[in-house]
This record gives structure tokens, C-alpha cells and sequence, in this order.
């Protein structure tokens, strides 16, 4: 079989020149996709407001002959999203792929210990930088007619202890869904990956970090290892393959959604969980 004949040889630059925007890409789930869609040929924009994770995975990407650039700004606003946007059209002149990653929730523990502010810390963390990129990216890729967005859900929609963070993903589900049935007839499709319980070995940034170097505060050590340990329990009896995911999974799933392979799949969700769902 010649090279041109394997689906493989194909799939492996499946998004060569793409231009790739990844929020939240300075660690973690993002910083694999920032690497997967690299490896795929993307040229990549990393997006984060912590300077050291992005600046690692924009040298690592370097190092590996990706084009990258890092783009510093708060995505809890809708300036840091369309800062960022401009940053990624004067680099590259389009966006193909807008991956919205930023999110993770800040506190465990049952709805009735939230405060107000901390719920609305919540949905700045978790809602509000989809929603921003999301109307941020459109008109440009309306323009270009095409565009691939995948937003980042969970399986929170069903777990224990993070009402507003599972009340945010249940929000990006719907937006999803809306946006595909609004946009497709502008070429765009919009997917959602839910990721399921996933360790993350390079965390850089502790959830409770809430920008330019304030900590939010968290129950007593011993209260809040209760919560996250039933929390943690109450995943690991979802999980059909009986352990945690790791963040190259949820990558190829993203980058399987950004690519032209996945042409004709717009509005639906992967559950990259596990049997989690
Ligand atoms: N890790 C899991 O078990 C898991 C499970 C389900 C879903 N998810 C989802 O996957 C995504 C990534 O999770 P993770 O565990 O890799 O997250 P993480 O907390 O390790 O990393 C998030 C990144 O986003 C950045 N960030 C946070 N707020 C920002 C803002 N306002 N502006 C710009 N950057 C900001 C942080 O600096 C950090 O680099 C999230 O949407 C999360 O909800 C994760």
C-alpha cells in the first residue's frame, strides 16, 4: 500500500496548517492538545494567563518545529478573548480550530457551603471564557466559512460537590448544540469533548489560583478531604474501565473533532470518560 493509501500516513497531518487557538494551554488537558494538534501540523496559539506554563508549552512545541505563540490574557472577560483572537490573526491571518479548555472547578464541597461570590467565581472560570471565545471566534470564522470549535465539558453533570462548576458544563453542553444548529450553515461545526476523572501530572497552576496571585480560600484541610474523597470515590464507581484518563486521550479526541475526518459531526458530544457517562 503506498503512503497515500494509508489512512494513517493521511491521519497524521491531518490539520497541517491549521491555525489553532487552545485556551487554558499552559498545563494540563490543554497543554496535550496544544501538543496533539501540533503534531497534527497545526500552527498553535497559547492561550493562558499564567506565563510560565504557557511559555513551557509554547518552548516545547518550538523545540518540535511547531509554529507557536503564546497569547497572556484572562479569558474570564470578553476583551482577554477577542485580545486574544486579534493576537492570533495577526500572526496567522485565520483560525480554523478554536479549542475552549479553560475550566476546572475551584471548590468540593455540597451547594449550600457556596457563597454568592463563589458561585459567580465559578462560572467566571468555568461558563464564561466558552461563551467569550465563542462569540469572540465566530465572526471571523463566519467570514472565512469554516471553522471548527470544540469546547471542553465533564462528567461533573452528574457528580458529587460541584454544583456550579457541573451547572457551567451543563451550559457548554447547550451551547454546543445551539451554536451548531445557528452556525452550520456558515461551514462551522461545534463539538463538545467530556473528559472524565483525568490525573494531570503537570499542574503548575492549583485550581484555587484565581489570577495574578490570589488564592480562594477552601474549607479545613479535613473537611475538604472528606468532600473530594467521596467525590473521587463516586468517579471511580462510574469509570467502566476502573481508572483514571490521561490528557493525550482527551488530545486525540480533540484533535479527531478539528479535523476534516470529523467533517460531517457537528453538535455532539465525545465522552472521553472511561464508561463514565
Ligand atoms: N482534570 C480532570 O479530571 C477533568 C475532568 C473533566 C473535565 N475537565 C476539564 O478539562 C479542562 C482542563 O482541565 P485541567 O484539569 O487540565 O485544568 P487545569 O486547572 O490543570 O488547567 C487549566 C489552565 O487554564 C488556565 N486558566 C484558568 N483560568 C483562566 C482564565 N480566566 N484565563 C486564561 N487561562 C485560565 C490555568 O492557568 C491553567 O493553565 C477544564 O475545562 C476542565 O473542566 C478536567
Amino acid at each position: 500500500m503506498t503512503d497515500e493509501l494509508d489512512p494513517r500516513a493521511a491521519g497524521a497531518r491531518r490539520l497541517k496548517n491549521k491555525v489553532c487557538v487552545v485556551t487554558g494551554a499552559g498545563q494540563g488537558i490543554g497543554r496535550a492538545i496544544a501538543r496533539r494538534l501540533g503534531q497534527e501540523g497545526g500552527k498553535i496559539v497559547v492561550a493562558d494567563r499564567v506565563d510560565e506554563g504557557a511559555t513551557q508549552t509554547t518552548e516545547e512545541l518550538r523545540e518540535h518545529d511547531v509554529e507557536a505563540i503564546k497569547s497572556l490574557v484572562d479569558l474570564s472577560t470578553f476583551s482577554g478573548a477577542e485580545e486574544m483572537m486579534a493576537k492570533a490573526l495577526e500572526a496567522f491571518g485565520r483560525i480554523d480550530v478554536l479549542v475552549n479548555n479553560v475550566g476546572g472547578t475551584i471548590w468540593i464541597k455540597p451547594f449550600h457551603l457556596y457563597t454568592e461570590e463563589e458561585i459567580k467565581l465559578e462560572l467566571d472560570r468555568s461558563l464564561m471564557p466558552t461563551l467569550w471565545g465563542c462569540r469572540a471566534v465566530l465572526p471571523i470564522m463566519m467570514e472565512q466559512e469554516a471553522g471548527s470549535i470544540i469546547n471542553i465539558g465533564s462528567q461533573s453533570v452528574r457528580g458529587l460537590y460541584r454544583a456550579p462548576y457541573a451547572s457551567s458544563k451543563g451550559g457548554i453542553l447547550a451551547l454546543g448544540k445551539v451554536l451548531a444548529m445557528e452556525y452550520g450553515r456558515y461551514g462551522i461545526r461545534v463539538n463538545t469533548v467530556s473528559p472524565g476523572g483525568t490525573d494531570i501530572p503537570d499542574r503548575i497552576t492549583s485550581r484555587l489560583s484565581l489570577g495574578d496571585g490570589v488564592m480562594a480560600e477552601d474549607l479545613a484541610q479535613e473537611q475538604a478531604d472528606e468532600f473530594r474523597g467521596e467525590m473521587v470515590a463516586d468517579i471511580r464507581t462510574q469509570q467502566s474501565l476502573h481508572r483514571r484518563g490521561v490528557p493525550d486521550e482527551h488530545a486525540a479526541a480533540v484533535a479527531f473533532l478539528a479535523s476534516d475526518d470529523a467533517g460531517f459531526v457537528t453538535g455532539d458530544v465525545i465522552n472521553c470518560s472511561g464508561g463514565q457517562s
